[in-house]
């Protein structure tokens, strides 16, 4: 089988529209890369070439800016992700049960998914912007705290 990625051709022409809009073609790097991750749901490293060709920039500097922004994701995730919050504050009011529980409960490590497809969890570094609610968790765009097994339950029942 074999691995390549390029945009669809409706992602093509809209892409044209979009370099048209920079004065450089490495200043739409960030565009290419949502592009991307919509068409496919991460952006794996056959999408890596593909911009760094479109753009004409080494594949490192295409690395570069992966590397730097957490929203793009480079694995494949489950219909709902779920990012607990790693930072301070929720680390000293029970994220590590969080992520103790979550593991238990979805069977599947941090990066991975679940067999179905339906759930992917990780811990995000970056607070969520909401450390008086801490322990917190994202879910997709939703965002809960004051985190108990008992509401892991219900975000985990609501979207199975
Ligand atoms: S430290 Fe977790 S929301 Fe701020």
């Amino acid at each position: 089988m074999s691995s390549s990625f390029e945009f669809t051709r409706e992602n093509q022409k809209k892409f044209q529209e979009i370099l048209k809009r920079y004065p450089t073609k490495r200043a739409a790097m960030l565009p290419a890369l949502h592009m991307a991750q919509a068409q496919h749901g991460f952006i794996p490293p056959e999408a890596e070439e593909y911009i760094a060709g479109l753009l004409d920039v080494p594949i490192v500097d295409v690395r570069e800016v992966l590397s730097f922004y957490s929203l793009f994701t480079q694995t494949a995730k489950g219909k709902h992700h779920i990012k607990v919050c790693g930072s301070l504050s929720c680390w000293l009011r029970g994220s590590g049960e969080v992520r103790e529980y979550l593991l238990e409960k979805l069977g599947v490590d941090e990066g991975e998914m679940t067999e179905d497809g339906k759930f992917s969890w990780e811990t995000v570094p970056d607070c969520l912007g909401a450390c008086e609610l801490a322990p917190m968790l994202q879910v997709d765009d939703y965002f809960e705290g004051c985190l108990t097994r008992e509401k892991i339950d219900k975000i985990v029942k609501e979207r199975t």
